[in-house]
Protein backbone atom coordinates (compact mmCIF):
# COMPACT_ATOMS: atom_id res chain seq x y z
CA UNK A 1 0.00 0.00 0.00
CA UNK A 2 1.42 3.30 -0.38
CA UNK A 3 1.89 5.70 2.43
CA UNK A 4 -1.96 6.64 2.38
CA UNK A 5 -2.74 8.63 5.61
CA UNK A 6 -6.53 8.88 6.54
CA UNK A 7 -8.45 11.07 8.84
CA UNK A 8 -5.81 13.87 9.31
CA UNK A 9 -7.12 18.06 8.19
CA UNK A 10 -7.55 18.63 4.56
CA UNK A 11 -4.69 21.13 2.85
CA UNK A 12 -5.94 23.52 0.20
CA UNK A 13 -3.29 22.33 -2.28
CA UNK A 14 -5.16 24.75 -4.91
CA UNK A 15 -3.49 27.42 -2.65
CA UNK A 16 0.01 26.13 -2.08
CA UNK A 17 0.68 26.28 -5.27
CA UNK A 18 0.85 29.90 -5.68
CA UNK A 19 3.56 29.86 -3.78
CA UNK A 20 5.81 28.62 -6.25
CA UNK A 21 6.56 31.15 -8.64
CA UNK A 22 8.13 28.75 -10.88
CA UNK A 23 5.85 26.99 -11.50
CA UNK A 24 3.61 29.83 -13.47
CA UNK A 25 5.66 30.00 -16.13
CA UNK A 26 5.58 28.91 -20.12
CA UNK A 27 8.55 26.81 -21.33
CA UNK A 28 8.95 26.55 -25.22
CA UNK A 29 5.61 28.47 -25.37
CA UNK A 30 4.02 26.46 -22.94
CA UNK A 31 2.57 26.50 -19.65
CA UNK A 32 5.04 24.55 -17.39
CA UNK A 33 4.65 20.98 -15.76
CA UNK A 34 7.58 20.34 -13.33
CA UNK A 35 7.70 16.44 -12.95
CA UNK A 36 11.52 16.13 -12.17
CA UNK A 37 10.78 16.88 -8.38
CA UNK A 38 13.62 13.70 -7.66
CA UNK A 39 15.71 15.74 -8.96
CA UNK A 40 14.89 18.70 -7.21
CA UNK A 41 12.17 20.29 -5.79
CA UNK A 42 10.87 24.16 -6.32
CA UNK A 43 11.77 26.24 -3.48
CA UNK A 44 7.99 28.27 -2.48
CA UNK A 45 8.41 31.89 -2.68
CA UNK A 46 8.64 31.66 1.60
CA UNK A 47 11.71 30.00 1.63
CA UNK A 48 13.55 32.19 -1.33
CA UNK A 49 12.49 35.75 0.76
CA UNK A 50 14.38 33.88 3.93
CA UNK A 51 17.48 33.36 2.44
CA UNK A 52 17.27 36.82 0.64
CA UNK A 53 16.82 38.82 3.84
CA UNK A 54 19.48 36.69 4.81
CA UNK A 55 22.03 38.48 2.31
CA UNK A 56 20.45 41.48 2.05
CA UNK A 57 20.29 42.65 5.95
CA UNK A 58 21.98 39.73 8.14
CA UNK A 59 25.00 38.01 6.84
CA UNK A 60 27.80 37.85 8.95
CA UNK A 61 29.97 34.42 9.75
CA UNK A 62 28.90 31.95 12.44
CA UNK A 63 30.48 30.91 15.49
CA UNK A 64 33.24 33.36 15.44
CA UNK A 65 32.04 36.80 15.99
CA UNK A 66 31.31 38.47 18.53
CA UNK A 67 29.35 41.14 17.65
CA UNK A 68 25.63 41.23 17.05
CA UNK A 69 25.34 40.67 13.24
CA UNK A 70 27.65 37.60 14.22
CA UNK A 71 25.44 36.17 17.12
CA UNK A 72 22.13 36.83 14.89
CA UNK A 73 23.54 34.47 12.25
CA UNK A 74 24.46 31.86 14.43
CA UNK A 75 21.51 31.71 15.99
CA UNK A 76 19.52 31.35 13.06
CA UNK A 77 21.93 28.92 11.66
CA UNK A 78 21.75 26.72 14.96
CA UNK A 79 17.71 26.74 14.83
CA UNK A 80 17.74 25.02 12.04
CA UNK A 81 20.09 22.30 13.82
CA UNK A 82 16.88 21.55 16.21
CA UNK A 83 14.26 22.12 13.29
CA UNK A 84 16.02 19.15 12.01
CA UNK A 85 16.08 16.95 14.97
CA UNK A 86 12.00 17.26 15.76
CA UNK A 87 11.82 17.00 11.83
CA UNK A 88 13.44 13.63 12.36
CA UNK A 89 12.83 12.69 15.30
CA UNK A 90 16.43 12.60 16.24
CA UNK A 91 17.22 12.19 20.24
CA UNK A 92 19.33 15.48 20.06
CA UNK A 93 20.71 18.17 18.11
CA UNK A 94 24.27 17.01 18.52
CA UNK A 95 23.17 13.84 16.18
CA UNK A 96 22.49 16.81 13.68
CA UNK A 97 25.30 16.92 11.16
CA UNK A 98 25.69 19.38 8.59
CA UNK A 99 27.31 18.26 5.10
CA UNK A 100 26.33 19.96 1.75
CA UNK A 101 24.29 17.19 0.61
CA UNK A 102 23.10 13.40 0.65
CA UNK A 103 26.73 12.47 -1.22
CA UNK A 104 28.95 14.66 1.00
CA UNK A 105 27.06 12.69 3.83
CA UNK A 106 27.74 9.35 2.87
CA UNK A 107 31.18 10.14 1.81
CA UNK A 108 31.70 11.00 5.69
CA UNK A 109 30.51 8.48 6.93
CA UNK A 110 32.37 5.96 4.72
CA UNK A 111 35.70 7.90 5.28
CA UNK A 112 35.79 8.39 9.11
CA UNK A 113 33.70 5.50 10.29
CA UNK A 114 34.56 2.94 7.06
CA UNK A 115 37.97 4.22 7.32
CA UNK A 116 38.61 3.82 11.16
CA UNK A 117 36.52 0.37 11.70
CA UNK A 118 36.39 -2.18 8.57
CA UNK A 119 39.31 -4.10 7.99
CA UNK A 120 39.93 -6.88 5.06
CA UNK A 121 37.54 -9.55 4.38
CA UNK A 122 34.72 -7.21 6.50
CA UNK A 123 31.70 -6.91 4.25
CA UNK A 124 29.65 -4.20 3.35
CA UNK A 125 25.89 -4.86 2.12
CA UNK A 126 24.15 -2.40 -0.63
CA UNK A 127 21.82 -3.08 -2.79
CA UNK A 128 20.97 -3.56 -6.68
CA UNK A 129 18.64 -0.12 -6.51
CA UNK A 130 21.43 2.42 -5.07
CA UNK A 131 22.16 5.55 -6.39
CA UNK A 132 26.18 5.72 -7.58
CA UNK A 133 26.34 8.44 -3.59
CA UNK A 134 25.03 5.28 -1.93
CA UNK A 135 28.08 3.41 -4.41
CA UNK A 136 31.04 4.71 -5.06
CA UNK A 137 32.25 6.23 -1.33
CA UNK A 138 31.55 2.58 -0.29
CA UNK A 139 33.95 1.00 -2.92
CA UNK A 140 36.62 3.61 -2.65
CA UNK A 141 36.87 2.63 0.87
CA UNK A 142 36.34 -1.14 0.48
CA UNK A 143 39.72 -0.88 -1.97
CA UNK A 144 41.08 1.07 0.88
CA UNK A 145 40.43 -1.46 3.73
CA UNK A 146 40.12 -4.79 1.75
CA UNK A 147 36.66 -4.97 2.68
CA UNK A 148 34.09 -6.48 0.39
CA UNK A 149 30.53 -5.05 -1.33
CA UNK A 150 28.21 -7.65 -1.49
CA UNK A 151 24.89 -6.62 -3.23
CA UNK A 152 21.28 -7.37 -2.14
CA UNK A 153 18.97 -8.51 -5.38
CA UNK A 154 15.97 -7.13 -6.25
CA UNK A 155 12.42 -8.37 -7.66
CA UNK A 156 11.36 -7.80 -10.93
CA UNK A 157 8.53 -5.66 -9.55
CA UNK A 158 11.56 -3.27 -8.00
CA UNK A 159 11.43 -4.33 -4.56
CA UNK A 160 13.94 -5.94 -2.02
CA UNK A 161 14.64 -9.66 -1.79
CA UNK A 162 14.24 -10.05 2.20
CA UNK A 163 15.38 -13.93 1.68
CA UNK A 164 18.29 -12.98 0.09
CA UNK A 165 19.25 -9.89 2.31
CA UNK A 166 18.99 -12.14 5.27
CA UNK A 167 20.89 -14.68 3.56
CA UNK A 168 23.94 -11.69 2.93
CA UNK A 169 24.02 -11.03 6.29
CA UNK A 170 26.31 -12.68 8.74
CA UNK A 171 29.53 -12.28 10.88
CA UNK A 172 31.64 -10.74 8.52
CA UNK A 173 28.40 -7.81 7.90
CA UNK A 174 30.10 -4.46 9.06
CA UNK A 175 27.36 -2.07 7.15
CA UNK A 176 24.30 -2.34 6.03
CA UNK A 177 23.65 0.92 3.70
CA UNK A 178 20.32 1.17 1.79
CA UNK A 179 18.06 3.61 0.21
CA UNK A 180 14.68 4.23 1.74
CA UNK A 181 12.96 5.52 -1.55
CA UNK A 182 14.42 4.44 -4.93
CA UNK A 183 14.73 7.65 -7.03
CA UNK A 184 15.33 5.29 -10.16
CA UNK A 185 12.20 3.31 -9.26
CA UNK A 186 10.22 5.01 -6.06
CA UNK A 187 10.57 1.93 -4.31
CA UNK A 188 9.93 2.21 -0.80
CA UNK A 189 11.87 -0.24 1.70
CA UNK A 190 11.41 -1.60 4.53
CA UNK A 191 13.78 0.21 6.67
CA UNK A 192 13.17 -0.57 9.82
CA UNK A 193 12.70 -4.55 9.30
CA UNK A 194 16.50 -4.09 7.17
CA UNK A 195 17.86 -2.52 10.72
CA UNK A 196 16.60 -4.79 12.68
CA UNK A 197 17.72 -7.63 11.00
CA UNK A 198 21.38 -6.02 10.68
CA UNK A 199 21.76 -5.14 14.09
CA UNK A 200 21.06 -8.99 15.01
CA UNK A 201 24.48 -9.33 12.97
CA UNK A 202 26.19 -6.16 15.06
CA UNK A 203 25.99 -4.66 11.73
CA UNK A 204 26.21 -0.69 11.73
CA UNK A 205 23.16 0.73 9.26
CA UNK A 206 23.10 3.73 7.12
CA UNK A 207 19.53 5.19 5.42
CA UNK A 208 20.34 6.89 2.17
CA UNK A 209 16.75 9.56 2.83
CA UNK A 210 17.14 11.84 0.12
CA UNK A 211 14.33 10.50 -1.63
CA UNK A 212 12.35 9.92 2.19
CA UNK A 213 12.53 12.97 3.62
CA UNK A 214 10.74 15.12 1.20
CA UNK A 215 7.84 12.65 1.03
CA UNK A 216 6.68 11.38 3.93
CA UNK A 217 7.55 11.09 8.00
CA UNK A 218 10.79 10.36 8.90
CA UNK A 219 11.02 9.11 12.32
CA UNK A 220 15.17 7.85 12.84
CA UNK A 221 14.64 6.51 16.40
CA UNK A 222 11.35 4.13 14.92
CA UNK A 223 13.74 3.51 12.16
CA UNK A 224 16.75 2.43 14.47
CA UNK A 225 19.45 3.34 11.97
CA UNK A 226 22.93 4.23 13.30
CA UNK A 227 23.14 7.32 10.10
CA UNK A 228 20.57 9.28 8.10
CA UNK A 229 21.21 11.03 5.51
CA UNK A 230 19.28 13.87 2.97
CA UNK A 231 19.64 17.03 1.35
CA UNK A 232 18.17 20.30 1.27
CA UNK A 233 17.40 20.61 -2.15
CA UNK A 234 14.96 17.84 -2.75
CA UNK A 235 12.47 19.32 0.19
CA UNK A 236 12.27 22.79 -0.85
CA UNK A 237 15.03 24.07 0.18
CA UNK A 238 18.41 25.40 -1.51
CA UNK A 239 21.12 23.40 -2.96
CA UNK A 240 24.75 23.21 -1.42
CA UNK A 241 23.37 22.15 2.14
CA UNK A 242 22.40 18.27 3.65
CA UNK A 243 22.62 16.52 6.88
CA UNK A 244 24.33 13.61 8.16
CA UNK A 245 22.02 12.04 11.47
CA UNK A 246 24.40 9.68 13.47
CA UNK A 247 23.62 8.42 16.99
CA UNK A 248 25.42 9.95 19.15
CA UNK A 249 27.90 7.02 20.61
CA UNK A 250 29.01 6.81 16.98
CA UNK A 251 29.85 10.27 15.79
CA UNK A 252 31.69 10.60 19.42
CA UNK A 253 33.97 8.05 18.44
CA UNK A 254 34.37 8.86 14.64
CA UNK A 255 37.57 10.97 13.55
CA UNK A 256 37.01 13.92 12.02
CA UNK A 257 36.83 14.06 8.18
CA UNK A 258 38.09 17.23 6.75
CA UNK A 259 40.01 19.77 9.06
CA UNK A 260 40.18 23.07 8.87
CA UNK A 261 38.67 26.05 11.06
CA UNK A 262 35.38 25.44 13.55
CA UNK A 263 36.38 21.69 13.70
CA UNK A 264 39.20 22.33 16.24
CA UNK A 265 39.51 22.59 19.81
CA UNK A 266 43.19 23.47 20.34
CA UNK A 267 46.03 23.50 17.50
CA UNK A 268 49.58 23.69 17.39
CA UNK A 269 52.73 22.59 15.73
CA UNK A 270 52.92 19.54 18.22
CA UNK A 271 49.48 18.50 18.77
CA UNK A 272 45.62 19.36 17.64
CA UNK A 273 43.09 18.06 19.35
CA UNK A 274 39.44 18.19 17.87
CA UNK A 275 35.97 19.77 18.93
CA UNK A 276 32.99 16.87 19.44
CA UNK A 277 30.62 16.17 17.43
CA UNK A 278 28.82 17.72 15.36
CA UNK A 279 30.86 20.44 14.94
CA UNK A 280 34.06 18.12 14.84
CA UNK A 281 32.47 17.23 10.83
CA UNK A 282 32.08 20.78 10.01
CA UNK A 283 35.34 22.24 8.80
CA UNK A 284 35.85 25.66 7.61
CA UNK A 285 32.77 28.45 6.96
CA UNK A 286 29.33 26.68 6.04
CA UNK A 287 26.62 27.66 3.85
CA UNK A 288 25.19 29.56 6.22
CA UNK A 289 22.47 31.27 4.11
CA UNK A 290 21.48 27.18 2.79
CA UNK A 291 21.36 26.16 6.27
CA UNK A 292 18.82 28.90 7.10
CA UNK A 293 17.30 28.35 3.98
CA UNK A 294 16.73 24.71 4.94
CA UNK A 295 15.16 25.64 8.46
CA UNK A 296 12.96 27.78 6.71
CA UNK A 297 11.94 25.46 4.30
CA UNK A 298 11.40 22.36 7.02
CA UNK A 299 9.26 25.48 8.69
CA UNK A 300 6.89 25.64 5.57
CA UNK A 301 6.53 21.93 4.92
CA UNK A 302 5.45 21.46 8.80
CA UNK A 303 3.02 24.12 8.46
CA UNK A 304 1.76 21.61 5.55
CA UNK A 305 1.77 18.75 7.51
CA UNK A 306 3.99 16.03 6.17
CA UNK A 307 0.90 13.58 6.93
CA UNK A 308 -1.01 15.70 4.25
CA UNK A 309 1.82 16.20 2.15
CA UNK A 310 1.91 11.99 2.03
CA UNK A 311 -1.73 11.60 1.57
CA UNK A 312 -1.48 14.26 -1.14
CA UNK A 313 1.28 12.27 -3.57
CA UNK A 314 -0.13 9.45 -2.91
CA UNK A 315 -3.12 10.31 -4.43
CA UNK A 316 -1.45 11.83 -7.39
CA UNK A 317 0.80 9.10 -7.66
CA UNK A 318 -1.95 6.52 -8.01
CA UNK A 319 -3.54 8.79 -10.51
CA UNK A 320 -0.17 8.89 -12.50
CA UNK A 321 0.60 4.90 -12.05
CA UNK A 322 -3.36 3.73 -12.89
CA UNK A 323 -3.19 6.56 -16.18
CA UNK A 324 0.20 5.59 -17.56
CA UNK A 325 -0.30 1.69 -17.24
CA UNK A 326 -3.31 2.81 -19.62
CA UNK A 327 -0.95 3.72 -22.74
CA UNK A 328 -0.41 1.32 -25.03
CA UNK A 329 3.21 0.36 -25.48
CA UNK A 330 4.44 1.81 -22.01
CA UNK A 331 6.10 0.03 -19.41
CA UNK A 332 6.59 0.73 -15.98
CA UNK A 333 10.24 -0.37 -14.77
CA UNK A 334 9.68 -0.39 -11.22
CA UNK A 335 5.95 -1.33 -9.84
CA UNK A 336 6.10 -1.56 -6.28
CA UNK A 337 3.27 -2.06 -4.20
CA UNK A 338 4.77 0.53 -2.05
CA UNK A 339 6.24 3.47 -3.68
CA UNK A 340 6.29 6.93 -3.37
CA UNK A 341 7.12 10.09 -6.21
CA UNK A 342 8.30 8.22 -8.78
CA UNK A 343 6.92 6.69 -12.30
CA UNK A 344 9.57 5.47 -14.44
CA UNK A 345 8.88 4.35 -17.95
CA UNK A 346 9.87 2.92 -21.46
CA UNK A 347 7.88 3.62 -24.58
CA UNK A 348 8.09 0.53 -27.39
CA UNK A 349 10.47 1.18 -29.78
CA UNK A 350 11.53 5.14 -28.31
CA UNK A 351 14.46 6.05 -26.80
CA UNK A 352 13.91 7.39 -23.24
CA UNK A 353 16.20 10.44 -24.34
CA UNK A 354 13.72 11.50 -27.54
CA UNK A 355 10.72 11.13 -25.40
CA UNK A 356 12.21 13.28 -22.83
CA UNK A 357 13.45 15.77 -25.33
CA UNK A 358 9.78 15.99 -27.27
CA UNK A 359 8.44 16.38 -23.89
CA UNK A 360 10.10 19.17 -22.98
CA UNK A 361 9.01 21.24 -26.33
CA UNK A 362 5.69 20.76 -24.60
CA UNK A 363 6.87 22.53 -21.58
CA UNK A 364 6.97 19.41 -19.24
CA UNK A 365 10.04 18.69 -17.66
CA UNK A 366 10.51 14.81 -16.98
CA UNK A 367 14.10 13.40 -16.27
CA UNK A 368 15.53 10.48 -18.46
CA UNK A 369 18.86 8.34 -18.60
CA UNK A 370 20.29 6.32 -15.86
CA UNK A 371 19.46 8.68 -12.71
CA UNK A 372 22.62 8.08 -11.43
CA UNK A 373 21.78 4.61 -10.66
CA UNK A 374 23.83 2.70 -13.63
CA UNK A 375 23.49 -1.24 -12.01
CA UNK A 376 19.80 -1.20 -11.67
CA UNK A 377 19.88 -0.20 -15.18
CA UNK A 378 21.63 -3.40 -15.90
CA UNK A 379 19.40 -5.18 -13.41
CA UNK A 380 16.96 -4.25 -15.80
CA UNK A 381 18.90 -4.89 -19.13
CA UNK A 382 18.05 -1.06 -20.35
CA UNK A 383 20.16 1.89 -20.62
CA UNK A 384 17.50 4.66 -18.64
CA UNK A 385 13.91 5.47 -18.10
CA UNK A 386 11.68 8.08 -18.96
CA UNK A 387 10.84 9.38 -15.06
CA UNK A 388 8.36 11.43 -14.05
CA UNK A 389 8.85 12.19 -10.18
CA UNK A 390 5.66 13.89 -8.53
CA UNK A 391 5.66 16.59 -5.33
CA UNK A 392 2.56 17.86 -3.56
CA UNK A 393 2.21 20.92 -5.70
CA UNK A 394 1.83 19.12 -8.70
CA UNK A 395 -1.74 18.29 -9.84
CA UNK A 396 -4.03 16.01 -11.62
CA UNK A 397 -3.75 18.40 -15.05
CA UNK A 398 -0.29 17.88 -14.61
CA UNK A 399 -0.52 14.20 -15.13
CA UNK A 400 -2.97 14.53 -17.66
CA UNK A 401 -0.63 17.22 -19.87
CA UNK A 402 2.49 14.21 -19.11
CA UNK A 403 -0.20 11.76 -20.20
CA UNK A 404 -1.04 13.73 -23.62
CA UNK A 405 2.60 14.69 -23.80
CA UNK A 406 3.18 11.06 -24.31
CA UNK A 407 0.98 9.82 -26.35
CA UNK A 408 1.68 12.96 -29.11
CA UNK A 409 5.61 11.09 -28.69
CA UNK A 410 3.97 8.12 -29.80
CA UNK A 411 2.14 9.89 -32.43
CA UNK A 412 5.22 11.19 -33.66
CA UNK A 413 7.11 7.93 -34.31
CA UNK A 414 4.44 6.50 -35.88
N1 LIG B 1 19.58 11.97 -7.44
C1 LIG B 1 18.89 12.92 -8.23
C2 LIG B 1 17.91 12.27 -9.18
O1 LIG B 1 17.48 11.19 -8.94
C3 LIG B 1 19.77 13.91 -8.87
O2 LIG B 1 17.58 12.85 -10.18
Amino acid sequence: MNQLVRDIPTVDFGKIRADFPVLNQKVNGEPLVYLDNAASSQMPAQVADRIDRYHRHEHANVHRGIHTLSQKATDEFEATRRKVRDFINAESENEIVYTTGTTDSINLVANSYGLTNFKKGDEIILSEMEHHANIVPWQMIAKRTGAVIRVIPITDAGDLDMEAYKSLLGPKTKMVAIVHISNALGTINPVKEITDLAHEHGAKVLIDGAQSVPHQVVDVQKIGCDFFTFSAHKMCGPTGFGILYGKASLLEEMPPYRGGGDMIDKVSFEETTYNVPPFRFEAGTPPIAAGIGLGSAIDYLNEIGMKQIAQREAELVNYAVKRLKDIDGLKMVGDSADRASVCSFLLDGIHATDAGTILDKRGIAVRTGHHCAQPIMQRYGIPGTARASIAFYNNTEDIDRLVDGIHYVKSFFE
